[in-house]
C-alpha cells in the first residue's frame, strides 16, 4: 500500500494519533528509502513533541522488529535472560554480569553497542582485551552461547535495521530525547535479540539520559509494557547515574576492575548492583536456587568469564593496554567528598581518551579515570581524589576543564541517590 508521507507527518505535528497501516508503511517505506530523510527528521521532531500513545509505542516497535530478522534460541536447552542498561558513566556491569548469570544456569544472549558521547559502551571496553572480536555470525553467537553460556556482541546488520537507519538520523537532528523513540529503538532490538526475559537497568541522574527519577520511571514504564506485551518477561530497575558507578571509567581501566569483581572484590556499588540485576535476571527466567553472590565468591562467575572470552577470540590473561601518561587531581580541602558528578567524570574521561565524538573514531583503550574517593568519604586536603590517564598529556587541560565544579569537598554529609529507587513490573 502507497500513502502519502506528508499526511503522516501533518497528523502527528497537528497532535493526532497514528493508525497502524500509517505506522507500518512509513517504517517500511523510510528502511527502503521511500521515505526521505527530511521526511523522517520532520515525523520524529513531530513525535518528540506530541508523543505517542501505547498503542502507536507497540506499533512502531512492531515495525521497526518487522524490518529485519528476529532471532530464536529455542533449540538451547536453559532459559535465556538479558539485561540492558540506558546508559552511564563507569557502568561495566554487563562485564561480571553475563558470565555470572550463565554461571547460575541461564544462557545470556547480549547483543550490545559502542560508546558515544560521554557514556562508555560495552564492546568498546571488550575490544580493550587483546584478541577479542565483537563480531559474530548467528551461528557463532550460537556456539559461544553452547561453550560458555554467555556471549556479549555487535548486533548485526539485519537485526531492525529500521532503527539503526533512525537513530543515526535522531543523533543529528535533537530528536533523541524522545521516551517514545527511546522506548520503541531499545526494545525493537532486544525483542529482534530473541530474549525470553529481560532486565532493564534504567539509569537516573546527570550521567544519564533520564536526569529525573520522574523521566525515568516514565521510560522504565513504557520499555516493561512493550516487552510484556511482545511475550518477553520484562523487569526495570531504575538506579543511580548521579555519580559514577564504581572507582573505574574508562575501557580497560572498567575491564580490570569487572575481573576485580569476578574475583569476589570490587567496589562495593558494583557488586551490589551486579548481585541484584543477577537475582532480577535469574527470577525473570524462572531459574531459583542458585546464589549468584556464591557464584562470585566460589569462582564459577569467572570460568565462565574465561570461557566466554577465550570463545570470542580473547586472551583472558593478557596484559591490558595501559595509557601512557597519568596526572593526579588532590583534594582541595579537607572535608566530606560531597558531591562527584557522573557527567562531569564521564565528559572529562571523554576528553581523555575514553569515548569518541563520531560513530567511526577509534577509541584509546588505556584512557580514563581512576577515583580514589567516593561521595561520603572523608579526605584531607592533598590527597589523591583521583587519577586521569591519557595517551597524550595534551589532553588534561580540557579533561581538567570539564571536571571544574563537578565534585565538593565540605563539612556537609553527601547527597546521593540510593543505587536503587525504584522496581517497575508489568
Ligand atoms: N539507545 C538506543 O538504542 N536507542 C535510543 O534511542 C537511545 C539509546
Amino acid at each position: 500500500m502507497s500513502m502519502d508521507v506528508i499526511e503522516v507527518i501533518v497528523a502527528k505535528r497537528d497532535g493526532g494519533e497514528l493508525t497502524g497501516a500509517q505506522i507500518d508503511w512509513v517504517i517500511d517505506a523510510y528502511t527502503r528509502g521511500e521515505v526521505a530523510d527530511e521526511q523522517m527528521s520532520a515525523l520524529a521532531m513531530a513525535i518528540l513533541l506530541n508523543g505517542m500513545n501505547r498503542r502507536e509505542i507497540a506499533g512502531w516497535t512492531q515495525a521497526m522488529i518487522r524490518s529485519g530478522e528476529r532471532m530464536d534460541w529455542s533449540a538451547l536447552d536453559r532459559p535465556t535472560a538479558d539485561k540492558h542498561s540506558t546508559g552511564g558513566v563507569g557502568d561495566k556491569i554487563t562485564l561480571p554480569l553475563a558470565p555470572l548469570v550463565a554461571a547460575c544456569g541461564a544462557y545470556v544472549p547480549q547483543l550490545s553497542g559502542r560508546g558515544l558521547g560521554h557514556t562508555g559502551g560495552t564492546l568498546d571496553k571488550l575490544e580493550s582485551i587483546p584478541g577479542w572480536r565483537a563480531s559474530l555470525s548467528n551461528d557463532e553467537m550460537l556456539s559461544v552461547l553452547r561453550s560458555a553460556g554467555a556471549v556479549v556482541c555487535a548486533a548485526g546488520s539485519g537485526l531492525a535495521p529500521a532503527d539503526k537507519k533512525l537513530y543515526a538520523l535522531r543523533d543529528v537532528t535533537g530528536t533523541v530525547e524522545s521516551i517514545p523513540l527511546i522506548a520503541s529503538s531499545i526494545m525493537s532490538k532486544k525483542i529482534a535479540e530473541g530474549t525470553g526475559s529481560l532486565v532493564l537497568d534504567v539509569k537516573v541522574g546527570s550521567g544519564a539520559f533520564m536526569k529525573t527519577p520522574e523521566r525515568a520511571r516514565e521510560l522504565a514504564e513504557t520499555m516493561v509494557a512493550l516487552g510484556t506485551d511482545a511475550g518477553v518477561r520484562t523487569v526495570a530497575l531504575l538506579t543511580a547515574m548521579d555519580r559514577p558507578l564504581g572507582r573505574a571509567v574508562g575501557n580497560a581501566l572498567e575491564v580490570e576492575e569487572s575481573v576485580e569483581v569476578l574475583a569476589g572484590g570490587g567496589p562495593p556499588d558494583v557488586v551490589e548492583l551486579t548481585v541484584r540485576l543477577a537475582r532480577e535476571m535469574l527470577e525473570a527466567a524462572g531459574i531459583s536456587g542458585p546464589d549468584p553472590a556464591r557464584a562470585l565468591a566460589d569462582g564459577s562467575a569467572m570460568d565462565a568469564w574465561r570461557r566466554m572470552i577465550t570463545a570470542q577470540g580473547g586472551d583472558p590473561d593478557a596484559v591490558l593496554p595501559r595509557a601512557a601518561e597519568t596526572m593526579v587531581v588532590e583534594a582541595p580541602s579537607s572535608g566530606i567528598l560531597s558531591r562527584l558528578d557522573a557527567y562531569a567524570v564521564g565528559l572529562a574521561a571523554w576528553r581523555l581518551g575514553a569515548g569518541r565524538a563520531r560513530k567511526e573514531d577509534p577509541v584509546s583503550f588505556g584512557a580514563g579515570i581512576v577515583l580514589h574517593a567516593k561521595p561520603g568519604d572523608l579526605v584531607r586536603a592533598g590527597q589523591p581524589l583521583m587519577t586521569l590517564h591519557a595517551d597524550e598529556t595534551g589532553r588534561f587541560e580540557r579533561a581538567l576543564a570539564a571536571l571544574q565544579g563537578g565534585y565538593e569537598v565540605g563539612t556537609g554529609s553527601a547527597e546521593v541517590l540510593p543505587l536503587v529507587l525504584d522496581r517497575i513490573t508489568a
